[in-house]
């Protein structure tokens, strides 16, 4: 559910760094005795351990219980007895922890967690988990376990710190969606909002329309479907589970649905991890899953496809608010959230023009668009949802046609920067679930996890005034080409775990420090089962060049991870050849390799192509100027060849790779022609970072090719240059969304940085 159209190959995307820093990029990952993600607000460690058994008692009230359960459940999992085996005391502390925040005093033999509230306390067992790390999650029965002396004390930054996970498109079940609860407990999330209807099923029962989940929860297999199978061929992950399919009526279906007991169930589970489950039922776009058991819901009668969105209900017709009310009264009963989303996103407006019972309404009413329409429909949902005695969220389109005071926004359209601003201006609270930062869909690469750990949730223009109104953050997974578990923990881990200290944390600037919390944590994911995404291996180019001979460098930020490569095509095994430090390049070859973790789990597959190149003899060029000529075309296009000069709208002159356009439109693309100076002979390596596509041309080849319409996606490429000027010409187009165009140079010495005004002439 999102406006981007997404890439769906496989990344082999570098990041060139001077491999005498490989040293300095790993020696931080020493001290992993106190790994803790979020970072807890101050951490004094001390000497010594507690050792923890069967035997560890635990004191403590009622309002402790889920923790005190917890923390049984975990000395359960110790073999030994011994006596004076140490005391664990949860005790209420004063006013002055913040809301939700904790102390815990880890002591030889005593541990105290000091909390006001169940999820103050909670989360000072997610913290102990993860003192204890990987042994916890052994499947070999352990005699003790130790938690390292240590003080702390904790709160969050955020109140609202939630995950989104889309349930329509690809139906997860009640076992798994436990799972993910425990892993987001263990990161101190604690909003769980489930996307339980779209228009590929709706998955929640409605006892007053009981078709809804035993037709509309179950389908032929459709596009996206056939997208996954087709990825299936060269990764398992993409596959159907089988579990999902059903005979009905002697017709294969795929889905599932939740009954209203079982969420009751899932509910209290996670209740007990302080987590609550917001639930969303999309309307009126996204609602072909009820439309097509109920056309009359829509305004043309029929439901269907219609020109960007599915038709979605008329909010001119009486029956639509009938249908509606009677699914959030049985959601508001079910669910004891506050809040309940309305979603209100992607809705295909133009279906209401010319319809006669929209006519009358709006005269009635008073409206004067289908903006205002939508408006009216969302504002006596709300009216009904505070009936029930519930707040409403809805995606930030709500903004649009006027929204009400009490309505809660979730921003997700990066490209609309001043909708959070707006928003704040009127008093409505917000939560920041970007797409750009905080779409877990998006495919990854070198930069992705970076990109989710530096989002600044109170940026956007807000003044400190306006921050005030920002409840907090939440990452989302849409799933239309997710369909199994293993895939679904590929795309979230590690980003799920820089999402936790953005939420968390006052200071989410230590990059560097967060990368070395990953690192450590996998021992623990590797424990627990989890399929998360390797760290990239960088320093190197997939399209590299030599002209006599070259070496092939690393940089593994794993050093417990070994890289293992082949030279024949095909993928690299285990048993491939091992790449130690360097390899000598002096012929055209093709490397793929790969990191292997220590149970011998492959990462991503990176391929580099060598080729063996003459230096490109440099332009025979005279009096050029500085710069670049820069071309605007504000024209919606596909890829950068259909940039059409007959929609050529302003000629400019830029100093390196900047867009002089104040206000660009929607989609554009835009040309940089002139030349690139080289300052000395030898292989200079291009990254081409862009949202969406570009194609960097050099010389007579096109030297980066990231083209087509992506999320920000980085490429490079090698070229080997005499000193002097060279033909340069970027193009880049994009097609809606925000935008982000980025290059950056290697020269032959190794430095990599910015392209700026002394690389360009004209
Ligand atoms: C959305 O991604 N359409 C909220």
């Amino acid at each position: 559910m999102k406006f981007k159209l997404f890439t769906l190959t496989s990344l082999c995307i570098s990041l060139l760094l001077n491999y005498t820093n490989i040293d300095a990029q790993t020696k931080h990952l020493t001290n992993s005795k106190y790994t803790i993600i979020p970072q807890p607000t101050t951490l004094k460690p001390a000497k010594g351990n507690f050792q923890l058994n069967k035997n560890t008692r635990i004191i403590s009230s009622s309002v402790f219980n889920a923790a005190a359960a917890e923390l049984k459940s975990i000395t359960e999992k110790c073999s030994r007895t011994a006596k004076n085996a140490g005391t664990i005391t949860l005790k209420t502390g004063d006013n002055t922890l913040p809301q939700g925040g904790y102390l815990l005093s880890v002591k030889d033999k005593s541990i105290v967690i000091t909390a006001n509230t169940a999820e103050g306390s909670f989360s000072a067992v997610s913290t102990i988990k993860q003192l204890i790390g990987a042994p916890l999650y052994a499947n070999h029965s352990t005699a003790e376990l130790q938690i390292p002396n240590v003080e702390i004390t904790d709160a969050p930054r955020f109140e609202w710190r939630g995950m989104h996970l889309d349930v329509s498109r690809h139906f997860f079940d009640i076992a798994y969606l436990e799972k993910m609860i425990d892993r987001m407990a263990l990161y101190k999330f604690n909003k769980f909002h489930l996307h339980l209807t779209d228009d590929q099923g709706w998955r929640i029962e409605i006892k007053k329309y009981p078709e809804l989940t035993s037709k509309g929860a179950w389908r032929n297999l459709n596009k996206q479907d056939s997208t996954c199978l087709a990825l299936a061929k060269d990764n398992p992950d993409y596959a159907l589970p089988e579990k999902h399919f059903k005979t009905i009526d002697g017709i294969r279906k795929y889905g599932g649905f939740y009954t209203q007991e079982q969420m009751k169930g899932l509910i209290k589970y996670a209740r007990a991890r302080s987590i609550e489950i917001i639930p969303e039922i999309d309307m009126p776009g996204h609602m072909m899953a009820a439309t097509t058991l109920m056309p009359w819901l829509a305004s043309n009668g029929k439901g269907g496809q219609a020109k960007d969105f599915s038709e979605p209900l008329c909010p001119c017709k009486e029956s639509t608010y009938e249908f509606a009310e009677n699914v959030f009264t049985e959601i508001a009963a079910l669910f004891p959230s506050k809040y309940i989303h309305l979603g209100a996103d992607e809705v295909e407006k133009s279906s209401w023009k010319n319809v006669p019972e929209c006519d009358s309404l709006m005269k009635k009413e008073g409206l004067k668009d289908i903006n205002e329409l939508q408006s009216y429909f969302v504002h006596r949902m709300e009216q009904f949802f505070n009936s029930k005695n519930k707040k409403m969220i809805g995606w930030d389109e709500i903004l649009d046609g006027g929204v009400s005071k009490t309505a809660t926004l979730m921003y997700w359209r990066t490209w609309i920067p001043d909708a959070p601003k707006h928003a704040a201006e009127k008093g409505n609270e917000i939560i920041m679930a970007p797409g750009e930062y905080c779409y877990f869909d998006a495919q990854q690469d070198v930069n992705s996890l970076q990109k989710v750990y530096t989002f600044n949730p109170l940026g956007f223009k807000l003044n400190t005034a306006e921050q005030k109104y920002v409840k907090g953050v939440q990452s989302c997974l849409w799933t239309e080409t997710i369909p199994s578990e293993q895939r679904l923990e590929y795309m979230i881990f590690p980003r799920m775990m820089a999402m936790s200290e953005v939420a968390w944390n006052n200071s989410p600037s230590d990059w560097k420090g967060f990368e070395s919390r990953v690192i450590n944590q996998l021992p623990m994911l590797d424990a627990m089962g989890i399929n998360y995404r390797f760290q990239d291996l960088k320093g190197f180019s997939p399209k590299s060049v030599f002209t006599d001979t070259a070496s092939l460098q690393l940089i593994n930020p794993v050093p417990a991870f070994k890289i293992h490569y082949t030279t024949d095509g095909s993928l690299p095994t285990i048993s491939s050849s091992v790449f130690n430090k360097s390899i000598k390049v002096d012929r055209p070859v093709q490397f793929k390799l790969a990191a292997f973790n220590t149970s011998g789990k492959r990462g991503e597959v990176y391929t580099i192509d060598y080729i063996k190149q003459d230096y490109f003899e440099s332009a025979k060029v005279e009096n050029l100027q500085k710069g670049l000529d820069f071309s605007y075309y504000p024209h919606g296009y596909h890829v950068v060849k259909e940039i059409d000069e007959k929609d050529l709208d302003s000629r400019k002159v830029t100093a390196a790779i900047e867009i002089p356009i104040a206000k660009t439109a929607d989609q554009f693309a835009t040309k940089h022609k002139g030349y690139f100076y080289a300052e000395e002979t030898g292989v200079y390596t291009f990254f081409l970072r862009s949202d969406d596509g570009s194609v960097l041309k050099m010389d007579s080849t096109t030297l980066v090719d990231n083209d087509g319409m992506h999320f920000a996606m980085e490429k490079s490429a090698q070229i080997a240059l005499k000193k002097g000027y060279h033909p340069f010409e970027l193009l880049f187009l994009e097609g809606g969304g925000g935008y982000t165009l980025k290059l950056e140079v290697q020269d032959p010495s190794g430095k990599r940085r910015d392209v700026n005004a002394k690389d360009f002439y004209r």
